[in-house]
């Protein structure tokens, strides 16, 4: 409804009809919101029992560290405006995959892929899409292995599947990933030659440092090093 100057209160008043959808769009918008932080609570417990499992049967953590958030409601609907999406849960929940984020931080790059695999051998997940920035690093040098989930949440109504984005990394990856978003936000995007340069020499010094630990890491663990000497 368009709202001129020239417009009465009793002009502007909204129909019961505009209320009710008003109304409908909040209700739907909060459950949107409530089912993303479900997925979250489910796959963060898969993620919580393989690690566990890991650590019983393997004596060994292929997981560092485990962060996760829901997307807060004004910057979906910032994305959501961004994106010229129209204001209808149902295409926001098909086409924003990130409303629900989990980021897991391994020690090493042959652990990301483990748990991935872990994850999507599972029967009730289902995987949407991979990007392995890990075996194709973006320009600047960002390198994770992204992927897309569906999984079901248990409502009264019956299993809703529900899509959460995970980013799993090793920590080498995610410090270099942290302080680029830091340096890009104080830029707002516009980031200076120079710095893109250098960051991107760091990324490059990161992966290094990831094969290196990896080939040590591999060794000890082939028992080819005498650990004590
Ligand atoms: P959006 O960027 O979320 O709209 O989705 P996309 O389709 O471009 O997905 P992509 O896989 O490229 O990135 C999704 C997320 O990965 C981002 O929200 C960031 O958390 C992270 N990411 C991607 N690229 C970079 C990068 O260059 N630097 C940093 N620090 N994080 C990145
Ligand atoms: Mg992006």
């Amino acid at each position: 409804m368009e709202i001129r100057k020239e417009m009465t209160p009793a002009e502007t008043a909204l129909t019961p009809q505009q209320i009710e959808s008003i109304r409908q769009l909040r209700l739907d918008f909060s459950q949107l919101i409530m089912h993303h932080r479900f997925v979250i609570d489910e796959v963060l417990t898969k993620i919580s029992i393989l690690r566990e499992e890991s650590v019983h049967t393997r004596s060994y953590n292929p997981i560092e560290h485990i962060s996760s958030r829901v997307k807060s409601p004004r910057s979906l609907l910032e994305k959501v405006h961004r994106r010229g999406l129209p204001l209808d849960t149902e295409i926001i929940r098909r086409e924003i995959t990130d409303i629900a984020g989990i980021r897991i931080t391994c020690s090493f790059i042959a652990d990301t892929y483990h748990v991935l695999e872990l994850l999507t051998a599972q029967n009730d997940v289902r995987l949407v899409e991979v990007k392995d920035y890990i075996a194709e690093p973006k320009p600047n040098g960002y390198r994770s292995l992204h992927a897309i989930l569906e999984v079901p949440v248990f409502m009264r109504s019956g299993p809703t599947p529900v899509i959460c984005e995970v980013q799993i990394r090793t920590i080498a990856m995610d410090f270099w990933a942290s302080l680029e978003h830091k340096i890009h936000y104080k830029f707002d995007g516009d980031v200076p030659d120079r710095l893109v340069g250098e960051l991107t020499e760091a990324a490059d010094a990161a992966s290094e440092l990831d094969r290196k630990m990896e080939r040590l890491h591999s060794e000890v663990r082939e028992g080819s090093v005498d650990v004590d000497s």
